[in-house]
């Protein structure tokens, strides 16, 4: 009795032993909850895109692991955001949810991947909760807070002799953190915000807004819009006649990934990014000819938030040789690393957003053209972070 006892217990000891690698030796899950319907379906799409193209350019493999894809369409919807984040977190078992696009629904993924304990990495979405007050160690983004190229652009904006501004956005975290952003930094430098004008999101009836711009005649506008809105956005400022009288700034959303579509109407037009067309250095050329030739498209921010995203997870998997349950050393080691990507090397803040530069663009045919670099390695406050 005593001595099939021991033989059972050295047999399961031996099985746990075993549970590490073979763990390791299957497929790494990765949820995909991005929108691929709606106004920032492209913008989904290049995150994918950018994802793979890293993952593929490794081998297909992560941390030692092949990758497995589970995709949920977020639709860009607050709504039904925590049913699809539960859907990957529980239904499908991902090991790692990457996403998303839109603040609202980002907000809620991060909410189930700290009660899961889930790690994921945030490849767009820019709310300030995500790295402030909801922070948790196991939750990282490889793209930028509301507030940071908005408050570059606000410095911009003052310092370019502008003393009144009126902004229009979507009303949501997205737009309302964004213009928050640019009044601190304009306000900060001398100038003044008369009139924050709101659409609902994803609407796109500017009109009435646009002929109130026109009576109040600022000094400039602010605005944050991106993908299809953005595309209506700056055809119908356009088309009112405004881009010849009142100049118009955005954050770069406004034009990346959108010039073909926008042609003319975005001629001229200054934004702020996290990236920009002509960096011309042998990371990004690599980089924008690798994608171009996978996917016979330019990349454009979302691509390379991506594409970090996919090198975030390379460097947290490899220090656990692929065990994603060891979530301390993974985290620890995406705080230690300096990611190469193409936008130029970035590190993460304490409470795991990007520390980087914000260029200032200038639209030229299809290209967001460098003009320079607005604010050297700005970092997000990370308000109310406690990790
Ligand atoms: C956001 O909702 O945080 C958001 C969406 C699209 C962008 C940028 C930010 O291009």
């Amino acid at each position: 009795m005593k001595i099939r006892y021991c033989v059972a217990s050295l047999a399961s000891a031996a099985l746990l032993a075993a549970a590490p690698a073979q763990a390791q030796g299957q497929k790494l899950k990765v949820g995909l909850m991005l929108p691929y319907t709606g106004t920032y379906a492209a913008l989904g799409i290049a995150i994918e895109n950018g994802f793979r193209l890293y993952v593929d350019e490794q081998g297909g493999k992560l941390g030692g692991r092949e990758i497995e894809y589970v995709k949920v369409d977020d639709e860009s919807d607050p709504s039904k955001a925590t049913d699809n984040v539960n859907k990957l977190i529980k239904r499908d078992e991902v090991d790692v949810l990457i996403g998303t696009v839109h603040s609202g629904v980002a907000v809620a993924m991060a909410r189930a991947a700290r009660q899961s304990n889930t790690l994921m990495i945030n490849p767009n979405g820019g709310a300030g909760a995500i790295t402030g007050a909801l922070c948790a160690p196991n939750v990282f983004r490889s793209s930028f807070s509301n507030w940071q190229p908005a408050y570059a652009m606000g410095e911009v904006a003052a310092k370019r002799g502008h003393k009144t501004a009126m902004t229009i956005t979507w009303k949501y975290a997205a737009g309302e953190e964004s213009v928050n952003g640019f009044k601190e930094a304009f306000e900060k430098n001398g100038g003044k915000v008369l009139k924050d004008l709101t659409v609902p999101f994803p609407n796109l009836e500017f009109q009435a807004l646009l002929t109130e711009i026109a009576a109040a005649k600022p000094d400039a506008v602010y605005t944050f819009f991106a993908g299809g809105g953005a595309v209506k956005f700056v055809k119908d400022y356009a088309a009112a006649g405004l881009n010849k009288t009142i100049p118009l700034y955005g954050a770069g959303f406004l034009t990346d990934g959108t010039l073909e579509a926008q042609g003319e109407a975005a001629q001229g037009l200054l934004t702020t990014l996290h990236y920009a067309d002509g960096l011309n250095t042998p990371r990004d050329n690599a980089f924008r000819l690798a994608y171009a030739k996978a996917f016979k498209l330019q990349p454009d921010v979302y691509a390379v938030q991506g594409y970090d995203a996919a090198q975030m997870l390379g460097v947290g998997l490899k220090a656990v040789n692929g065990d994603v349950k060891k979530k301390a050393e993974i985290a620890a080691a995406i705080r230690k690393a300096t990611i190469d990507s193409p936008r130029g090397k970035f590190t993460v803040s304490s409470s795991h957003n990007p520390v980087q530069d914000i260029y200032l663009r200038k639209v030229v045919g299809n290209e967001n053209r460098l003009e320079g670099v607005a604010i050297k390695a700005l970092a997000d406050p990370g308000l109310g972070c406690k990790m």
